[in-house]
């Protein structure tokens, strides 16, 4: 039994294997037999990293963003809003800057200055300086302005018609003195037609990041799937020894410390992957070939382990299971019974 408990093995030189074995093998989290044709498409998407330029004027650091955070202010309260949420969405910022500089007499309200006038004119469209360098690359664009005399400032009238927001979801934002959104938002959905227009929100000044926050969840805006893959494929064989894990070129996160289970039966898989898991271990490679998987699963699910935090392999072997793949998987999925497996799909022999 000891000898066997002995067999929580540190396993970094399987875990260099699988990390080289890019072009033979092919890992992803598989939840369903039926998924696999997505999970092929996800790490697809992880692999072909998007374009590295970034808007001109955004955070250099973050240029795998498919979200952009845009937005015009003239006195700084919107700014701290959009910072806000670009800091949570590790999204892109693009400042809407005007070529002409609004100075406080300009923005002095009431005056029949520039802003009023600008305001009074539909069809005033102040001029940008700069622009968002690869618009295409954004799914999600969050729109940020001060309220002007109810409705948004015209310069964004400007920012809406410079580019081509079809199929991208506009979330608009605004802040105010004490306004409410009103019909700010909705009259701007004319302008970029083809886009999905969430509704949108006013924020007070000094409105705190946990609200942003809140907000973003609300409208489920989020580090898409698409973004931490793109994030996560820049890190691939990157190994993290705090954390004991490597990163897959699928996206996903695998832990270092695991278990082969080859040769293991029943209750002596039982116990060992039992041992694994409470000494901190957290893989598991067990295959239909090794007998073994119902005990794993066994193991698994007895485990106070959150099961998240469990990363499972199993095999694909030649012949029959080659023919139908689905039903293996789905085979190997029912003996585990634990939802899911991080599944390695052997292509190849060797
Ligand atoms: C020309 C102008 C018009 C404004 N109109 C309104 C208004 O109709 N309602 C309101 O509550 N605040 C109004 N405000 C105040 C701004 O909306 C508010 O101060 C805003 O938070 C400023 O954002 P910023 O610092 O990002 O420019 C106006 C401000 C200016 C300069």
């Amino acid at each position: 039994m000891m000898k066997r408990v002995a067999a929580v093995i540190f396993t970094l030189i399987m875990v260099f294997g699988l990390v080289a074995c890019n072009g033979s093998e092919a890992q992803g989290r598989v939840k369903k037999a039926a998924d696999l044709g997505q999970s092929k498409d996800e790490e697809e998407n992880a692999m072909s990293l998007p374009e590295t330029q970034s808007t001109e004027q955004a955070t250099p650091d973050i240029e795998k963003s498919n979200i952009l955070v845009a937005y015009f202010s003239a006195t700084g309260t919107t700014k701290e809003l959009a910072e806000y949420a670009a800091d949570i969405l590790s999204a892109d910022i693009y400042e809407i800057t005007p070529e002409q500089p609004y100075t406080s007499d300009d923005l002095a309200y009431y005056t029949g200055g520039r802003a009023d006038q600008e305001q009074n004119d539909p069809d005033a469209r102040p001029a940008i300086t700069g622009s968002v360098a690869n618009m295409e690359r954004y799914d999600v664009v969050l729109l940020g302005y001060p309220i002007w005399h109810g409705q948004a400032p015209r310069i964004i009238s400007t920012f809406l018609e410079s580019y081509d927001f079809s199929g991208k979801t506009i979330l608009p934002f605004c802040t105010s003195h004490s306004s409410e959104i009103g019909s700010s938002a909705d009259d701007l959905h004319s302008l970029a037609p083809d886009a999905v227009w969430l509704d949108g929100e006013r924020f007070a000044q000094g409105a705190s990041m946990e609200e942003i926050e809140k907000w973003l969840e609300k409208n489920d805006i989020n580090v898409t799937s698409v973004q931490a893959e793109s994030i996560a494929a820049a890190k691939v064989g990157e190994f993290d020894f705090e954390k004991r894990t490597v990163m897959l070129n699928s996206g996903y996160e695998m832990p270092i410390v695991g278990l082969g289970t080859y040769s293991l039966s029943d209750e002596e898989c039982y116990n060992s992957v039992t041992a694994l898991l409470e000494a901190g271990g957290r893989l598991i490679d067990t295959a239909y070939m090794y007998g073994n998987e119902a005990a794993v699963g066994r193991a698994v699910r007895d485990s106070k382990v959150p099961r998240e935090e469990i990363f499972v392999i199993t095999k694909i072997y030649p012949g029959e299971q080659y023919q139908n793949p689905e039903k293996a998987i789905q085979d190997s999925l029912d003996k585990l019974d634990i939802g899911y497996i991080y599944a390695r799909v052997i292509i190849g022999t060797s």
